[in-house]
């Protein structure tokens, strides 16, 4: 069972600690007593997070006392946790990485001797990291039920927190000796969302000229990873796309329990495996500890503890090599160890180097950690304003079972001639002026109405030209049609 240090030298960096949900517990008690056993110059807050948490009526699933550590102490390394079902309540680990700007998500898949897949039989090295958007997209969350048939989700991209990421990517990149590093993104597609993603990877790009880069669209990125997935060094990509892709890469090394994550913001990080808490092996003592263990490498490379990390990543390494596993994965012709047996066996290693792949020394990296500073008010994060910015015209969303023909002539009745009616989407497909009769629609439309000859509108003239419609349609939503610079900040819609 892992301890807390009894004494508290000046030199060991206070942490905050999760053990977590379910499987937690155990691998988080296996990691600290490697740690221990290592001598790492930690000293851990133990804070409540997690399901009980929830159930005790705290709508975040953590404490005050758990957040006020956390601010304070800018790293908290977690075990998995698990969310309330069907009571309303969001999850715990997206809150946290949302909550504390934490907007790179770096996960590290590497082939690892001992551990058996395709690739390792053919001889072919993986050694890959993906660097996901941590805090935009659909994790927004954002969905609302527009008519009883038709559900929409917002999905957030912007500039500044695509700068983020990407210059973090760069800057780690840089650090690591990568020469290549890829985009992935679906712009052919969500050509604003995804496209503001991509411009702004060529821009951060022109700081880092010795690094090549290419981006990729998505579905060939998926497959050419299964294909040829020594090709890649480095993925950045946006939030729901890094997570499909990522769990992808897990399976190229092992499966989760060989995926480690760190979650980095400017002033806290957050350190993890990406599995979950194993509901299936709970409580049996069985649960591999490796991914988590290569979570608090990270954790403890990004701290600047590098000889401790080295130590221990080569006595994982060397007890993965001489056959030593859990359940999960292995030769199943050797009996499997216990997670307490297999931290047992990490620890009697420790000093130990492997014969195939060793740690990586980094003897001159720094810490990256800066302690947080509170600041007096929440960060903006903003771009210079274009001169020119303007209103097109309007989208309005509205909830009819009528054909769009029969729709447009209702809507043409009201417009004043400075007005005009452009188009009627549903589900995003034009249905008027022209369209297919073949297009099958939902009972909720999209109708565009913009200014004519150059005429630029005001919030005002859209809301009240919403109320004034408002009295014949049932409206769901508006959307503005902004223009900024010569740039169009909408999209057109199929077949428009
Ligand atoms: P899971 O990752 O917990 O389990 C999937 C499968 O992998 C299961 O068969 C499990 O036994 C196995 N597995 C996972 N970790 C393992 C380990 N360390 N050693 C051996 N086998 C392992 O995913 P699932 O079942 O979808 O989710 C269970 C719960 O975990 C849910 O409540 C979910 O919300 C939560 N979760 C939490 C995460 C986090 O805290 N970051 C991430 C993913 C899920």
């Amino acid at each position: 069972m892992a301890k807390k240090k009894a004494s508290t030298p000046q030199s060991f960096q206070r942490i905050s600690v999760a053990s977590g949900d379910g499987i937690g517990p155990e691998i988080m008690n296996a990691v600290l007593d490697i740690f221990n056993a290592a001598d790492v110059p930690l000293t851990y807050e133990m804070v409540h997070m997690g399901k009980h948490w929830f159930e005790q009526g705290h709508s975040t699933g953590m404490t005050e006392d758990a957040k006020d550590s956390i601010e304070t102490n800018g790293i908290l390394f977690k075990g998995p946790m698990e969310t309330p079902k069907g009571k309303g309540m969001k999850s715990l680990n997206v809150t946290a990485r949302k909550m504390w700007n934490t907007y790179a998500n770096r996960r590290v898949f590497k082939t690892l001797h001992g551990v058996d897949t395709v690739y390792s039989k053919a001889g072919i090295p993986i050694n890959l990291t993906i660097i996901r958007e941590n805090i935009e997209d659909t994790y927004g969350g954002i969905e609302h039920m527009l008519t009883r048939d038709v559900a929409l989700g917002r999905r957030f991209i912007t500039r500044e927190g695509s700068r983020q990421v990407h210059k973090f990517a760069f800057e780690m990149a840089r650090k690591e000796g990568i020469t290549k590093v890829f985009c992935g993104h679906k712009a052919n597609i969500m050509k604003l969302t995804d496209g503001l993603f991509l411009d702004v990877f060529y821009e951060v790009a022109k700081d880092y000229p010795e690094i090549k880069t290419a981006d990729i669209i998505v579905d060939d990125l998926a497959m050419k990873l299964v294909v040829k997935p020594q090709d890649f060094q480095m993925v950045i990509l946006p939030n729901l796309q890094g997570d499909i892709i990522s769990d992808l890469c897990a399976g190229l090394v092992g499966g989760l329990g060989f995926a480690p994550s760190a979650n980095i913001g400017d002033n806290i990080c957050i350190f993890e495996a990406v599995h979950g808490t194993a509901p299936d092996i709970t409580g049996q003592n069985k649960a591999n500890p490796t991914a988590l263990l290569m979570s608090g490498l990270m954790m403890l490379r990004h701290l600047g503890i590098m000889k401790q990390a080295s130590i221990i990543e080569n006595a994982l390494l060397y007890t993965l090599e001489k056959g030593i596993h859990t359940g999960d994965f292995g030769d199943k012709s050797v009996t499997s160890k216990s997670t307490n047996e297999f931290a047992k066996a990490i620890i009697s290693n420790l000093g130990q180097v492997p014969k195939k792949g060793k740690a990586k020394e980094m003897e001159n990296s720094e810490s990256l950690f800066k302690k947080p500073v509170k600041p007096e008010i929440q960060k903006m994060l903003t771009s210079p304003k274009l001169e020119k910015e303007a209103i097109l015209g309007m989208d309005l969303f509205i909830e009819s079972e009528k054909q769009a023909n029969e729709i447009a002539a209702q809507v043409k009745l009201k417009l004043h001639p400075g007005l005009k009616l452009v188009m009627i989407s549903n589900r995003g497909t034009q249905v008027w002026p022209s369209s297919s009769i073949f297009t099958e629609c939902v009972n909720q439309y999209r109708i565009r109405i913009e200014g004519t000859k150059g005429l630029r509108l005001n919030d005002t003239d859209v809301l009240a030209l919403a109320t004034l419609l408002s009295k014949s349609l049932k409206i769901c939503s508006v959307e503005m049609l902004n223009l900024y610079g010569e740039k169009r900040g909408y999209s057109l819609a199929q077949g428009q």
